[in-house]
């Protein structure tokens, strides 16, 4: 009975220990003016009992990393998949968080199918109209703004080659259109990445936010991905941030992540140093993002959850990255403490 007990009391003290750790006071995300993101995995969500907490917890907006993609989301001609998306879509309703949905026009994961469409230019703007139109449909009232169409220049400011720039003349305006078409209220984003420093790339952007006003093509928001790196230049990504606030477009921190191993060094340490400059660059972003125009502050996201997570240790094969607000376990980093204490 007495061992009975002991286990008793040591079980209730772990759940008080476990409960301690796992309900911190304050969070990052109810003192900011603005969304807090991170892009998630639908797989985690369903195996990781810890990732499933700490997305539901510690964001009020979610963008599907993959999930509502081409590839996965239209993967036959007469086949739409929504399955993954609607459970992120059902996972962020149950907890009030916002959607961003991410993304309806891009070169890279795109079904084999469309790679292999034949047909003349009426037959490939059928094609994209209606898995734009479908999608956004689908959606519609369930997400806040798309990223209509992603990455379409290149660092020179030219149009970047596709299969979509290669059928369709005017591709990008059109995918707005047929954007807006079926839900006239979603917000309507460009998303891009690496402006800071190509002020060629950077031009592009501007030259099609000012194309479009005076061709009344619609446009709501700019997504700056910002995949940056400890060693990024702030006044570059100032200026970019600078430029793309004045076309008074809503602003979005589309996929944050800060690589503090970009060179993908071995023997790197994510040490002190590392940390500083990282958590220096989280709070240029934040400060950055905080001053301006509340109107245009549609949001911060990271790019996923935990360091565990990112992309630049799957896709980059970078096993010494460390490049989120949360490690490996989940767990809050020192520099969340300091944008707390120091943004609120
Ligand atoms: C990345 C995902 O994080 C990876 O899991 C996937 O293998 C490739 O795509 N810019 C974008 C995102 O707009 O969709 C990309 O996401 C990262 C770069």
């Amino acid at each position: 009975m007495k061992i009975l007990y002991t286990f008793f009391l040591l079980g209730i003290s772990q759940v008080f220990f476990a409960q301690s750790q796992s309900v911190p006071k304050l969070f990052l995300k109810d003192i900011l003016t603005f969304p807090l993101g991170a892009s998630v995995n639908p797989r985690l969500l369903d195996e990781n009992i810890t990732y499933r907490e700490r997305t539901g917890s510690e964001f009020s907006s979610v963008t599907a990393e993959n999930h509502m993609k081409m590839m996965n989301i239209h993967p036959g001609a007469d086949r739409f998949d929504f399955v993954l998306g609607d459970e992120i879509v059902a996972f962020a309703g149950n907890r009030k968080q916002r959607v961003h949905g991410h993304t309806l026009v891009w070169h890279n994961q795109v079904p084999q199918w469309m790679k292999d469409f034949q047909g003349d230019q009426v037959a490939w703007e059928n094609m994209l109209k209606n898995h734009i139109q479908t999608v956004v449909s689908h959606y519609k009232g369930k997400v806040a703004g798309w990223d209509v169409v992603n990455e379409a220049f290149l660092d020179d400011g030219s149009l970047r080659p596709t299969i979509w720039s290669d059928h369709i003349p005017d591709y990008i305006a059109k995918s707005f259109l047929w954007a807006r078409e079926v839900d006239p209220t979603v917000l309507l984003f460009y998303n891009d990445y690496g402006q800071d420093g190509k002020p060629k790339k950077m031009q592009a952007i501007l030259d099609l936010v000012a194309d479009f006003k005076k061709r009344n093509i619609p446009i709501n928001g700019l997504g700056l991905q910002m995949h940056i790196n400890i060693i990024s230049k702030n006044e570059a990504i100032l200026d970019v941030i600078t430029k793309s606030a004045a076309t008074g477009l809503s602003i979005h921190f589309s996929e944050l992540d800060v690589a503090v191993n970009p060179k993908n060094n071995p023997e790197f340490m994510y040490d002190d140093v590392a940390k500083d400059e990282q958590l220096n660059k989280f709070l240029m972003l934040f400060n950055s993002f905080k001053s301006l125009p509340k109107a245009q502050q549609y949001g911060i996201t990271f790019w996923n959850v935990g360091d565990k997570d990112s992309w630049l240790r799957g896709y980059f094969k970078r096993p010494k990255e460390y490049p989120l607000l949360f490690d490996d376990g989940y767990a809050r980093k020192p520099a969340y403490q300091v944008l707390l204490q120091t943004l609120k």
